[in-house]
């Protein structure tokens, strides 16, 4: 049987692995993440799956087919989380994906593909500020460049690594070579309020937003706040306010397009100090390319004119750029039918949120399913989801793994 019980319990479980007080933070390649992964690779052992820590820092299990070494259907979801995080927003996805395993395993059930289960260790890049970084390294698209990105105390990935007990040189070593895969699925909280909305449990993925991110620094004067008179001021922070204001209108004019500022750091921090440098992060989605192709050109133009006007430099840098991934028709045609089989309206939706699926579109098709979350509210610790849809989502994935076909 498939226990919903035990998926929540999971959930709660890894929502211990903090280094928030009282709430949950954890990121890439911290003491948390590591005893996180430690007892994820624990259920996919008990599960019955072969399981290990990889190069890049993710749960790797795997389930063998009805030989050994057969390509897989691969699951999966990530482990590292947002600060002050909900605790199903990728994680839901791991233990869901253990929990079919485990069912098949006590069956006694073999398919005609092995199947995979990856706790991926980064999809949010909060520590390093580039994201899917356990993702990149399966589809083998990871830029080796990434490991030179620092966290804020100034450790680069590949130190991080090191610390983990990892050697970075073996991360080429996790590329998934060409048919090695079938499919990647993944099942993931909606982390908006449709399916809430509609009254539906779950929802089919048709495509995942494209996303850029980008790092802003804007250098002035600091000075005196008493001394100095406004007219002759080169005030860094009042720039980025304009900036930001002017992010907003532009991500305005469509309603297809967000755009955020997430973080933001005025320098030297003072309240009786005119802030001299400051850097604020820029983040734009989109679920047409050129739409935010377009918009990242017009916030560059517009942070140039307003550095311009207001004497500051500026420097604008490109951390991270993703196109629109779309799921494959045919997996989403499996997905519908699970989810048809399980009892339940079909309801097809985009995603605007990213997710590991990005990276692994660069090798194989993908397809995703979603589960509600109460409110929509995601990227906080009010995130939460019902048992009952707890049940539907693990009932929908094992009924799709059940009947996954593989492609002609
Ligand atoms: C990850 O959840 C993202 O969409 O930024
Ligand atoms: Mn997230
Ligand atoms: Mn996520």
């Amino acid at each position: 049987m498939l226990s919903p019980e035990r998926i929540l319990e999971r959930c709660a479980a890894l929502a211990r692995h903090s280094e928030l007080a009282g709430g949950l933070t954890r990121v890439f390649l911290s003491p948390q993440a590591r005893a996180a992964t430690d007892a994820v690779l624990g259920w996919m052992r008990e599960a019955g799956m072969a399981a290990e820590l990889d190069a890049i820092g993710n749960a790797a299990g795997r389930y063998e087919g009805e030989r050994p070494g057969m390509p897989c259907l691969m699951l999966g979801s990530h482990l590292d989380t947002v600060r002050d995080a909900g605790r199903y927003d990728g994680m839901l996805g791991v233990v869901s994906a253990i929990e079919c395993i485990d069912f098949l395993n006590k069956k006694n059930k073999r398919l005609p593909f092995a199947i995979e289960v990856i706790g991926f260790g980064d999809e949010e890049g909060v520590r390093f500020g580039t994201t899917l970084l356990g993702s990149r390294a399966v589809a083998g698209i990871l830029d080796t460049e990434v490991l030179k990105a620092k966290d804020p105390q100034g450790n680069t990935v590949a130190e991080a690594l090191r610390q983990f007990g990892l050697d970075p040189k073996r991360i080429p070593e996790l590329a998934r070579k060409k048919g090695e895969v079938l499919a990647y699925a993944e099942l993931h909280i909606e982390q908006g309020p449709v399916l809430e909305a509609e009254g539906l449990p779950v929802g089919v993925v048709t495509a995942i937003n494209g996303f850029s991110r980008l790092r802003v620094t804007l250098r002035g004067a600091a000075g005196h706040a008493g001394t100095v008179p406004m007219n002759l001021r080169r005030d860094a922070l009042a720039g980025a306010a304009e900036c930001v204001l002017a992010l907003e209108r532009i991500a305005r004019q469509d309603p297809e397009l967000v755009g955020t500022v997430g973080r933001i750091e005025a320098r030297p921090g003072a309240i009786n100090v005119i802030p001299g440098e400051v850097t604020f992060t820029v983040d734009v989605r989109a679920p047409r390319d050129p739409l935010r192709n377009q918009a990242v050109t017009a916030v560059r133009a517009e942070i140039e004119t307003i550095a311009r006007k207001r004497d500051l430099k500026s420097e604008i840098e490109t951390l991270q750029e993703f196109g629109v991934t779309a799921c494959s028709p045919r997996l989403m045609a499996q997905m519908d039918a699970a989810v048809a089989r399980q009892g339940w309206p079909v309801r097809r939706l985009p995603s605007g949120a990213g997710h590991d699926g990005m990276a692994l579109g660069a090798i194989t098709e993908i397809c995703m399913l979603f589960v509600r979350c109460k409110s929509g509210i995601s990227h906080s610790p009010l995130e939460s989801i019902t048992e009952a849809d707890a049940a539907a989502g693990a009932k929908v994935l094992f009924d799709f793994i059940e009947h996954f076909r593989l492609p002609a």
